[in-house]
């Protein structure tokens, strides 16, 4: 028997990543754990339309993408609960840019995407936003065989019901391969 829960979002957990826009010539960076997968290029972003960052993706029509590992939880939280509005967080990490020079990504996430806005629907309160990945930078530290790890990067995990940040757990299978050994119901 379940418990009805009335219109919950019960999509989480989800990862968090730190959306890097520039406004007025100056990177702004906050906090988004509402970031989804469009498609294999395509990155959504669920973002209050108070918030700073969004003018600069609708101005300059870039931004970037950044995955904080668990040693950035700190400040990741701080970028999160402070507006550009009242603090310049311009300062608070190392930026460097790919092809767009819009779109500031954050040197001490391991891994970074600069992205194109291709996309922008506007919804009652928030600004729905659809990127296409144009860069994607990661230090050789995450990498196995070429490929990012997410063992070794060790993203961020958003919880929403328990309002925490999670760590990721082990492996469990393999996909597109366990479902072979479905023996029916
Ligand atoms: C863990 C965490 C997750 C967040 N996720 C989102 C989100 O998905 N969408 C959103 O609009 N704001 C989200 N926020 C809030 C913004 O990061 C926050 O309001 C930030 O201060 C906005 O900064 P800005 O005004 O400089 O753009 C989140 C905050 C935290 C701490």
């Amino acid at each position: 028997m379940k418990e009805k829960l009335g219109a919950t979002n019960a999509l989480y957990p989800l990862v968090t990543a730190i959306v890097g826009a520039t406004v007025d010539g100056k990177p702004d960076f906050a906090t988004i754990a509402h970031v989804g997968i469009a498609h294999l290029k395509g990155i959504t972003l669920g973002m209050g339309k108070i918030h700073l960052t969004n003018d600069g993706i609708k101005a300059n029509r870039t931004f970037s993408v950044n995955l904080p590992s668990e040693d950035m939880v700190v400040v990741t939280d701080h970028v999160g609960m402070v507006s550009g509005r009242n603090e310049d967080k311009s300062g608070i990490f190392d930026v460097f840019y790919g092809e767009l020079d819009t779109a500031p990504m954050i040197e001490q996430c391991k891994v970074t995407m600069e992205l194109k806005l291709i996309e922008h629907i506007e919804l009652p309160t928030h600004d729905l936003f659809v990127g296409e990945v144009v860069g994607t930078y990661a230090d050789l530290e995450v990498l196995t065989n070429g490929i990012i790890d997410i063992a070794k990067l060790r993203p961020l995990l958003f919880d929403m019901s328990s309002k925490k940040y999670w760590s990721l757990g082990a492996p469990l299978a393999k996909c597109w391969s366990v479902g072979k050994e479905y023996a029916g119901a």
